[in-house]
Parts: structure tokens; sequence; C-alpha cells
């Protein structure tokens, strides 16, 4: 027995050393801290994009300790300075959100008391404040009460726990797979294709709809599609939205599309992850009609601002979800509840799953949502904004937005993509904005995206001044000017 205590008192000197004491814990905070700080103070003229090569083996963990000051001097050269700055304002591609501050706070606090968010026999506050949560999702997007929902990593997650449902929903496995029809844009997210693969649904027969001149889908295509697939005996069972596509940012006639699922018992499900949060502003009534999916995605790690790590899922028919998602294992028997909905476990592929509510709870609570609908409504009038000085430069812009997702080309008259595409690589080069890129009918443009909420009018700008000056290298390289 002694020579165990011996052996266990050995380890238990070196095995403290994770538990680090009041003065350490101090120190730490005020050296991240104080890097926090400098990494703020400086984000407003740091490049949005960086090209800088990763040095080898920057990040080679020898079982060594290191100081935290070497360590924040590893990220920062190594992760800070690399690659595109998504916590910038002149962040204007993909899809960015910035990363409030304060949800930080609530993800260190969710890291410091490590609840477990799983199940709410283990952390009935985390599980309740998901919850919570969820029912005011469900309150703004006009769900029953009764509908279920998941705070999970992001959109891809949340949209294939959404299409797993309404695959359970209508049983479509085995030889009904390849009878089965879904419906969806050409400029549907490409997350929605990698889910149905995971889900065993790559074999279903695909049907994308045609798109009108703001790449909304045309409904009188859709109503054709299925009235034709239903009559050559195929099983038409869902159709995908979007509220925001991520190319252009169009919100397809989710009322219209609504209606047609409807009439022809279809699950209609909404992706809604980059333009959902819209509808708290003055597009309130583009999103018409998005009360009547059966499940709908909405990230707040994108339209709500808070850092990356959080979508939403909101699902009308519990019982699919619990049937995709539900497993009565024995050892967790003493976890099992009546209600087992409100278990976020049983309503995800997750078991273990990290305090997520906790990063938009309390971001929510400390400033009211005020700041956040303001945040919204000033992306939209920078994007027009945007637009005004792009026209005034003389590029071409397209169609008058749904929300902040817009593009923009320069009609070169000889090799026009050759053209736009040469200047999106100056862009780069000089990296103080980031912008990125789409086809559009075999068009090449320049996408804006303006989402963060770091994004001001100071931010556009920069980013013009940027663009004219990339604008005029590509004129002489082109022989434009000279
Ligand atoms: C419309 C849309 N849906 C889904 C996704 C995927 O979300 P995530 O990257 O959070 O997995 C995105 C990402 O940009 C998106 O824009």
């Amino acid at each position: 027995m002694d020579s165990l205590i011996n052996k266990i008192k050995k380890q238990e000197e070196i095995s403290n050393h994770l538990e680090i004491n009041q003065k350490q814990r101090k120190q730490l905070w005020e050296q991240v801290n104080a890097f926090v700080d400098q990494y703020l103070e400086e984000l407003p003229d740091a490049k949005a994009f960086n090209s800088k090569q990763l040095k080898s083996n920057a990040f080679q963990i020898t079982g060594q300790p290191k100081t935290i000051n070497a360590i924040l001097e590893i990220f920062r050269e190594e992760v800070s300075e690399t690659g595109i700055r998504a916590s910038s304002g002149k962040h204007l591609g993909y899809i960015p959100g910035g990363g409030i501050y304060t949800a930080s706070l609530g993800d260190y606090l969710a890291a410091i008391t490590n609840e477990y968010a799983g199940i709410g026999y283990a952390s009935p506050g985390a599980v309740a404040m998901e919850n919570e949560v969820l029912q005011w999702l469900k309150k703004l997007f006009s769900f029953p009460e009764t509908a279920v929902g998941n705070l999970a990593s992001g959109g891809s997650i949340s949209n294939l726990i959404a299409l797993t449902a309404a695959r359970d929903k209508f049983g479509i496995k085995n030889e009904k797979i390849r009878n089965s029809v879904i419906y969806l844009s050409p400029h549907t997210h490409h997350c929605i294709q990698k889910s149905l693969k995971i889900i065993g649904l790559e074999d279903v027969i695909m049907r994308y709809v045609k798109l009108d001149d703001h790449f909304k889908m045309d409904t009188e295509d859709l109503e054709r599609q299925i009235q034709s697939d239903q009559s050559e005996g195929l099983f038409p069972f869902l159709v995908i939205g979007s509220a925001g596509t991520t190319d252009v940012g169009a919100v397809d006639p989710l009322d219209e599309i609504a209606a047609i699922t409807q009439k022809n018992g279809l699950w209609f499900h909404i992706d809604g992850a980059y333009g959902g949060f819209f509808i708290l502003t003055s597009k309130k009534e583009l999103f018409r009609g998005i009360e009547k999916a059966d499940s709908l995605v909405i990230d707040p790690h994108k339209s709500l601002f808070i850092p990356y790590g959080l979508g939403a899922v909101l699902v009308k028919d519990a019982n699919a979800v619990l049937q995709s998602n539900l497993y009565l294992a024995n050892y967790m028997q003493d976890a099992f509840t009546e209600d087992l909905i409100k278990d976020p476990a049983n309503v995800s592929p997750e078991l273990t799953k990290h305090f997520r509510a906790l990063r938009i709870w309390l971001p929510l609570q400390l400033h009211g949502i005020a700041p956040f609908i303001a945040n919204l409504e000033e992306k939209l009038l920078l994007t027009d904004y945007f637009r005004e000085l792009l026209k005034a430069s003389g590029f071409q812009v397209g169609p008058e937005p749904d929300l902040s997702v817009s593009y923009f080309w320069y009609p070169f008259p000889g090799d026009q993509n050759a053209f736009n595409r040469r200047l999106l690589n100056y862009i780069h080069e000089d990296g103080t904005a980031f912008l990125s890129s789409t086809l559009l009918n075999d068009k090449f443009v320049i996408r804006i995206v303006i989402l963060s909420f770091r994004t001001k009018k100071e931010s556009i700008d920069k980013a013009m001044e940027m663009i004219e000056s990339c604008l005029r290298k590509t004129k002489i390289e082109f022989g434009v000017i000279f």
C-alpha cells in the first residue's frame, strides 16, 4: 500500500502541472489579454488577406513545454498573419461574420466549467439554455413551439440533421432511393449535396430547378418537374430552398415554394445559413413563407456575427428527428427521461458537445438585440454604397441584391473573364481587403459579401481604393492604358 501511495505522489508532482494556481492563471490571462488587445488595436489597419507561406514545422509538437509568449508568437506569425483574417471588417469574401468579442467570454466560461451540454441529466442549466435559444429562434421564424432544434457546429451539420430527418420521415432507403426525387437550385450550397452523400442519398434523383434573372428558383419549373416525376411513377419527397444563396444572396420565393410542397405532400427544407437573420430587418417581407418550411437552418456564426462554430437547425417533425438520432444504449440508462427531445444528444449525431448555447446567449443578454439588427441594416446599406462606388469607377454590377451579397465585373472588351480573374489576383496580392469570385452562367464575377459586424463605411472606402489601384495594374497589363 505504501509503495502504491508513493507512486501516486510521484505522479502527482507532475500531473499537478495541469491545475495551475491563481497567480499563474493571472499571469497567463494578462499575457493572452495583452496579445488580444494588441491584435484588436491593429485590426483596422491589418491586411485582410496574406498569402505568406507557413513555416515548415511551425506547429511541431515536441512534447516539451514552451512559454506562453513563445506560443503566442507562433500564433501571431503562423495563424493570424496567414490566409484570410476572418475577424477583419475588410473581409468581404465568402460569408464573413467577424466574431464578436463577447461570444468569446461565453466560450471561456463554457471551457472552464466544462458543462456537459448534450444531456439535461448531466447539465440541466446548459441544456435548458440551449433550448431557450432554440425557443427564441422558433419565435423569430414563427415555427411552432413543438418543433425541435439543435445548436450544431455550423450550417453543414445543421443541414445534415434536417435532411436526415426528411429522409427518415419518408423512409427513403434501400430500393426506394433510386426512385426518390429531390428538387434544388443550381445555387444550393454544396454542403447539401455533401450531406446527401453522407446520409446515403447519393443515388436519389436530383432535379435542378431553373432560376430566374435574379437567380431565384422558378416555381413554375419546380411544379412542372414535380408533376412530371409523379406521373412517371417516381417519388418526389423533398424541395430545398435558400433564404440567401452563397453565390448572390438570393432568397427563393419561399411562400410560393411552400404552397407547392404542401399541395404535393413534399418536405420543404430551407437553408437560411447565410441570410436567415435578415428577417430581423427591413427585408422581412422577403422571408414570407419561411414559417411554412418543415425544416430550417440558420447560422449565428454568419448573420449574428458569432465566432465560427455555431449553426442552428429547426425541424417541425420531432419524431423524424428522433428516429435518426435517438439511441438508447444501456450505459446511458440513468440519463433517460420522459422528455427525450429536450436532450440535444437525441436531436443530433453528437453526444458530448461543446456548451455552444453560452456563446450566443451571453452576447444576446449583454447587448440586447438592437445592435445586431442595426448591424444587419447597416450591412444592407453598405452593400448599396459599395455598388454605387463601383459603378462610379466604371464597373458593372449585378442586379439589385436581396441581401448583402452582390457582384461586379469590369466590362473589358476582350477576354473579359481573363481580365477580371487577373484583377482578382491583384486584389489577393494586395490583401488590404479580401474578395472572392464565382461563375454566373460562365461569366467570371467578383463577389462582395458584406456581413462582418466590423465592416464599416471606412472598410468599404479602403476596399474601393485597393480595387481602383488593382484595376489600374490590370488595365496596364491588358494594354488598356500605358
Ligand atoms: C447558404 C449556406 N449554407 C450552408 C453553408 C455551410 O455552412 P458551414 O460553413 O457553417 O458549415 C454555407 C457556408 O457558407 C452557406 O453560405
